[in-house]
């Protein structure tokens, strides 16, 4: 059997709790990890003034995958520990695939009318690296009447490329086969520009995929009214933020919803974490679902070759989430990973 070297970022809030128990049902389902963790986060910040120290992500950059909880704190600055430590993260180790299922299980309750699991079941393919997070701009005057803020979106043909190529693999691997842009080429006619051409050059290579686009307003509509619609997208980095928090309420709340920050070509270790965030609200309190960074071991489980051991954590999850309508919920963090590792270990 198999023993994969794993680093962890529990980071700030509710990030310590859920990924005690991602951890849980990891070592339940019986997979040799060494873990090394990493106090990166508020606290670290507020004794140090570090961020992300260059010797831990050189350290970093030696594991076969990153566990991360997640970061940011009301007492730190917004876009301190956002961009110098998750970003920076991202960035370095080129994670170009923000991978974001966003997938009804059976039994979990959904705002949508009539909507089943057959009707919501997408990978959202946001693109990790470029568009409005990469930082290009600056402000000119601050503070003054004459204020002038810019926040520019960079796409490299490169960039956008890859995460095309990316998605349209994953949108041949699926059984409806079916790849949608989403983006604003009505307004953001340069980089919009650039997608669509990179999408429509991408698929004369993929000829089993259909292809489709959405203008993202519509495809936020859509997200509520006709989720059937949706197979696989591919998009930007912010479109794709702000849409995956709608695919998280849609598919039965922001405590389910995992992903990974993947670098395809295995030039560095990909990360995995819950969509959610700190949760200053609810932290320490042993109210967070660790559901979601449950889910995302099971992605990084199946990024690292372990693709059974991914399968049977997804359905103790599966299973656990459908006697949520038995038993209700009325759990603490500790006990909803005790129950899925439970299930795990059989
Ligand atoms: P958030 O996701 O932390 O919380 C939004 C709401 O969802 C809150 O009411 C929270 O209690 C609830 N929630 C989140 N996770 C939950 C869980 N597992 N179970 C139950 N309820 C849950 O988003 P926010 O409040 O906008 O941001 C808080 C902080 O987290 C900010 O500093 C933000 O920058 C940061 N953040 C970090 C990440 C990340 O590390 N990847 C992601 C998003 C936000
Ligand atoms: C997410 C978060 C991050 C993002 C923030 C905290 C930088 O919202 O992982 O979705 O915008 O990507
Ligand atoms: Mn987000």
């Amino acid at each position: 059997s198999s023993s994969i070297r794993l680093a962890v970022i529990p980071g700030d809030g509710i990030g310590g709790e859920v990924v005690a128990e991602g951890l849980k049902v990891l070592q339940a389902a019986g997979v040799k990890a060494e873990t090394v963790e990493y106090d990166l986060g508020a606290k670290r910040y507020h004794l140090s003034g570090e961020t992300l120290p260059d010797g831990v992500l050189e350290e970093l950059r030696g594991f076969d995958a990153i566990l991360l909880g997640a970061v940011g704190d009301p007492s730190v600055p917004p876009g301190v520990l956002e961009r110098d430590l998750l970003l920076r993260l991202r960035f370095e180790l080129d994670h170009y695939v923000n991978l974001r299922p966003v997938k009804l299980y059976p039994g979990v309750e959904t705002p949508l009318a009539g909507v089943r699991p057959e009707d919501l079941d997408m990978i959202v393919v946001r693109e990790g690296t470029e568009g409005l997070y990469a930082g290009a701009g600056g402000v000119l005057r601050r503070g003054t009447p004459q204020e002038i803020a810019t926040q520019e979106s960079l796409n490299t043909a490169f960039g956008v490329d890859r995460v095309v190529r990316y998605a349209f693999d994953k949108a041949q691997a699926r059984p409806r086969r079916k790849l949608t842009l989403v983006h604003k080429t009505n307004v953001l006619t340069f980089a919009g520009d650039l997608w669509a051409r990179t999408v429509d050059r991408v698929s004369v290579e993929y000829p089993e995929v259909t292809t489709d686009y959405c203008h993202v307003d519509a495809a936020s509509m859509f997200f509520v009214n006709q989720t059937q619609r949706f197979d696989v997208i591919v998009t930007d980095n912010l479109f794709g933020d702000i849409l995956t928090d709608i695919g998280a309420a849609v598919a039965g709340g922001i405590g389910l919803a995992a992903s990974g920050n993947v670098n395809p070509s295995r030039t560095s270790p990909s990360m995995f974490e819950p969509v959610h965030g700190s949760a200053p609200d609810i932290a320490g309190q042993g109210k967070a679902d660790p559901t979601a960074t449950i889910l995302s071991v099971a992605m990084l489980l199946d990024h690292v070759g372990l693709g059974a051991v991914a399968a049977r954590v997804e359905q103790a999850v599966a299973d656990d989430l459908l006697g949520r309508q038995v038993a209700g919920s009325g759990r603490q963090t500790r006990e909803i990973g005790d129950d899925i590792a439970a299930r795990v270990a059989g």
